[in-house]
Formats: structure tokens, sequence, C-alpha cells
């Protein structure tokens, strides 16, 4: 891979003038939130691929385990020619699809999509290392933003894993799966991956392990306000949250002043005051039931076609093709 095969949509100052208006608008809120897209800069994408082997964190090994009994049947299905991948990371389990389409013989093109550069950079070089004759096309970009700009030809996969789906709000996620929806030919697909709801102890235990790997990425996000809008957070005056919402059946990560205290942010020029025990939902990651999966993808002009989940069922793949709707 060199350097044009690599699509970067997002300048340093963008980002900055990006995260500028995210702070604002969430940091002065009744309810502190920001968004968790600002969790993955180089140390954040790394301690994301850390939780991944924690073992409370069951989610990767059952959607490895999903992918390495069914990627035959999806590449024989699909037939695809360019497999794009929407919040790539490291592409890890993406290789079980890139064995069986490649050995199916028509892929040709291979697309992953991540704000994380230095994730998206490592991970398109190792795959083109290891498949030699697959074009390899990363882009730097936000997948809430950039899908039109997607290289590659139909028939077209679109994989969206490690349930990075849920981390959308209700009426985010409907917006999303249209998008992709309306980049896509009629025919194209869509596989999905989806947590599902299971009981409380597992889901809290997941996203707060005891190794603390969870903890320090939560509290990445306000290093990440620190370097780039020179803020004084101090990350460790903030408690570590993992909280299951009962009615709304989704995780919250939340990060909790353990006294009171003033925070400055130049950069945004606000200074922000935290009373003790109060908090920043600095994420949801949202669960899911198999019938709910159908309607939405349903809504969003998706025809179900395939739902599988790991033995255990916990964690569920769905292989959807967008179909014509009438508006
Ligand atoms: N697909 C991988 C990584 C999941 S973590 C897996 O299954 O293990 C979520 C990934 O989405 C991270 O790599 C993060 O950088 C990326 N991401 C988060 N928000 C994004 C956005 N708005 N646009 C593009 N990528 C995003
Ligand atoms: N998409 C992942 C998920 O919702 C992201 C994730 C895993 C995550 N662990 C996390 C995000 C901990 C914030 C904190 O499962």
């Amino acid at each position: 891979m060199n350097e044009r095969d690599l699509d970067v949509h997002r300048s340093e100052e963008a980002i900055t003038t990006a995260l500028r208006a995210d702070v604002r608008e969430g940091l002065r809120a009744t309810q502190k939130w920001l968004p968790s897209k600002w969790f993955y800069d180089a140390s954040g994408s790394e301690l994301f691929e850390r939780i991944t082997a924690v073992p409370e964190y069951y989610p990767t090994r059952a959607e490895r385990e999903v992918l390495e009994r069914e990627s035959p049947a999806i590449a024989v299905t699909t037939a695809a020619h360019t497999l794009v991948e929407l919040g790539s990371g490291s592409s890890e389990k993406t290789r079980l699809l890139l064995d069986a389409l490649t050995e199916h013989g028509a892929l040709r093109t291979f697309v992953p999509l991540d704000v994380s550069e230095t994730a998206l950079t490592e991970a398109a070089q190792a795959i083109a290392t290891a498949y030699p004759r697959l074009e390899v096309r990363g882009v730097v970009g936000d997948f809430t933003e950039h899908l039109d700009l997607l290289p590659g030809t139909p028939p077209r996969l679109v994989a969206f894993l490690g349930g990075t789906i849920g981390n959308f709000l209700p009426a985010e996620r409907a917006k999303f799966l249209r998008s992709v929806r309306d980049v896509l030919q009629e025919g194209e697909w869509l596989l999905l991956g989806t947590d599902l709801v299971k009981d409380q102890d597992r889901l809290v235990r997941a996203y707060d392990d005891a190794a603390g790997v969870t903890a320090e990425f939560n509290r990445n996000v306000l290093r990440v306000v620190n370097e780039r809008l020179g803020a004084d957070f101090r990350p460790e005056r903030f408690d570590h949250v993992s909280y299951w919402d009962a009615d709304n059946e989704w995780i919250e990560m939340r990060l909790r002043a353990s006294a009171d205290m003033r925070v400055r942010i130049p950069g945004a020029d606000l200074e922000v005051d935290f009373a003790e025990g109060e908090h920043i939902r600095t994420e949801i990651s949202a669960k899911f039931r198999p019938e709910g999966v159908a309607a939405e993808l349903a809504d969003a002009g998706f025809a179900l076609r395939e739902w599988w989940t790991d033995r255990a069922g916990q964690f569920g793949v769905s292989l959807s093709q967008s179909v014509r709707m009438i508006e």
C-alpha cells in the first residue's frame, strides 16, 4: 500500500474545530455528554484493542465465532467484488471474511474506513501485505458523513462489526442505516454485528473489566480534550462507571467527578464546573433483540437474508440486502 491508497477526509484543523463544537455543546448541557468517536486517537485505538482481549469483553470473541463459521457462506451468497468495512479499527476479525471472499474469487477491493488514522493506516498496511492481490483503499473519515465517498465496484458488501451500531442513539441509528442503504444499489449487502440483551451482570462487567483497561479507555476522551483544546482535565479524578439502563436496554459509560472541580478548556473558550458525583455520559452501547434488529433493518430498506448468533447466543450477526423502497 502506498500514499495514494489512503484517502484522508479531514484536516487536523477541521478535527479540532469539530471537537470544539462537540465540547461546547456537550459540556454546557444540563446532562453533560461527549460523542464517543473522540475516544479514538492513537492511544484510544490501542486501548480498544486491549479491551477486545480482556476476559469480560465477550462481544469480540462471540462475533469472531460467527464469522469463523459463516464467512464461507457469506462469500458464496454475496459474491462481493468490494468489501467495505465501517469503523474498521484493526480489521482483525475481517480477515475471516477476506479469506473466504478471496478464496471464492470475486473480491477485488477492500475499503476500510475509520476516524482513527493510526488504526486505519496500520490495519490497511497489514492487510495489503497479507493479501497481495487485493486492492486496499483505506479511507480516514467519519461514517456519519463520508459514505458517499467510498470507492469500489458493485456488488459491494458493507460490514459494520463489533456492535458499533449500538453506539448510536436510536434516532441516529435509523438515520445511519438509511444513509448506508442510500449509497447502496438494489441487491447490495450489509453485514451487521449487534450485541444482544442478556443478564445485567455480564453486560455491566463487559464494560468494567477487573484490569481497568476500559476505565483507562473511557478516561482517554479527557486526554484527547486536554491535548487538542489545551484543557486541564485531571482524568484520574473521574471514576469510570458502567451503567445498565434497563428501560432503554443500553449500557451507558460515564465519567463521574470524584470531587467538586472546575475545568478550563481554552480551546473551546469554556470553563466547566463539576459537582462531586456529577457525570459526563461518554457512550451508550445499545443491546438488541433479534426482532428489533429485523424491524430496524426493514425500516431502513434492507431485507434480512440471514441471522446468526454464536453458540451461547450472546451476539447476533445479520446479513441483509438493500431493496427498493416505496418512499
Ligand atoms: N470494528 C472493530 C472496531 C470496533 S470499535 C471491531 O469490531 O473490533 C469502533 C471503531 O469505530 C473504532 O475503530 C473507531 O475508531 C471507529 N469509529 C468510531 N466512531 C466513528 C465514526 N464516527 N466514523 C468512523 N469511525 C468511527
Ligand atoms: N463498539 C464497542 C461496544 O459498544 C465499543 C466499546 C467497547 C466501548 N468497550 C467500550 C466503548 C468501552 C466505550 C467504552 O461494545
